[in-house]
């Protein structure tokens, strides 16, 4: 019986280390019941521009929740968009750590973190980025090339998102033949083709006009509800920030708490001056 039970266990821990090698098992630590799906810990980004060294991200601290909606605010150039980038895994810091569902992002190689990303994390870029010789539908796909997810039904999950966006008579179109709007709820659909833990977006709503943008939030939140993944977004749109769980703020590279709604706290968050 002994021996039975072992080897059950036996077993049982070489899925695990197979499983961490590969970096699918959720590590994901749990603080006051809640999973931290994502942590920075002193997060350093510096750029060579001409012969000035620019720090773009100065020390990024930031904890999200699984489930969580986190909005970023700060000026043009504060580092916004490369702190995103930095978290989800498409480029890499020069120091500090970003540890996303409990697996450190420095320790993957460029192979490992290419599957890790599609597998578990979603981008909405500021300007879309779909490749341009691919029809919508194909675009959508991407991610799933690089890696598909056994635990979802594509077929099932591409017709809910197709209709969620309305995109079902644009499928075999080129981007160029898209409008802005249309090309971007593409952009969503393949940022949530494989059903990401984490959804960031970069002023998803920053080019569109007032229904447009509420549409485009409510969808988000709405995948955040289903999905129950954490959505972290840069905005310009305090409305839109002010409906976040917390708010930080970037400047110069700095980021900070801003606004938590858990806790009720708002530092300087009325008059704010985005
Ligand atoms: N690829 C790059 N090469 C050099 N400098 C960059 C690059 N990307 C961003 N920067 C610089 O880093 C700073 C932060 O940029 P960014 O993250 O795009 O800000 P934001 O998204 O808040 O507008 C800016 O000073 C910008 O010029
Ligand atoms: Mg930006």
């Amino acid at each position: 019986m002994y021996p039975k039970k072992d080897k059950k266990a036996e077993e049982a821990r070489r899925i695990m280390q197979q499983a961490i090698e590969n970096h699918t098992a959720d590590l994901a630590p749990v603080i006051d019941g809640r999973k931290v799906i994502l942590e920075t810990t002193d997060v350093i980004r510096q750029y060579n521009q001409y012969d000035e060294v620019v720090t773009a991200v100065n020390r990024a601290n930031l904890r999200v929740f699984m489930g969580e909606f986190v909005a970023i605010v700060g000026a043009s150039g504060s580092g916004k968009s490369t702190l995103l980038h930095l978290c989800a895994g498409l480029d890499r810091p020069q120091a500090g750590s970003i540890v996303v569902r409990g697996h450190r992002l420095e320790d993957m190689d460029e192979d490992a973190l290419a599957k890790f990303r599609g597998s578990y994390l979603g981008m909405i870029f500021q300007s879309h980025h779909l490749i341009p010789h691919l029809t919508a539908l194909e675009n959508i796909l991407v991610p799933t090339l690089m890696c598909s997810r056994s635990e979802i039904s594509y077929d099932q999950h591409l017709k809910v998102l197709v209709a969620s966006l309305d995109l079902a008579d644009r499928l075999h179109h080129l981007p160029s033949e898209l409008s802005g709007g249309q090309q971007q709820r593409v952009a969503i659909a393949r940022a949530l083709i494989n059903r990401p833990q984490i959804l960031f977006a970069d002023e998803p709503t920053g080019n569109l006009d007032k229904a447009n943008a509420e549409d485009v939030l409510q969808l988000l939140l709405d995948t955040r509800a289903e999905l129950g993944c954490a959505l972290v977004m840069v905005t310009h749109d305090l409305s839109i920030a002010a409906r976040a769980d917390r708010v930080f703020k970037m400047e110069a590279g700095r980021l900070r708490l801003w606004n938590n709604r858990l806790d009720g706290i708002l530092p300087g968050y009325e008059g704010g001056e985005e």
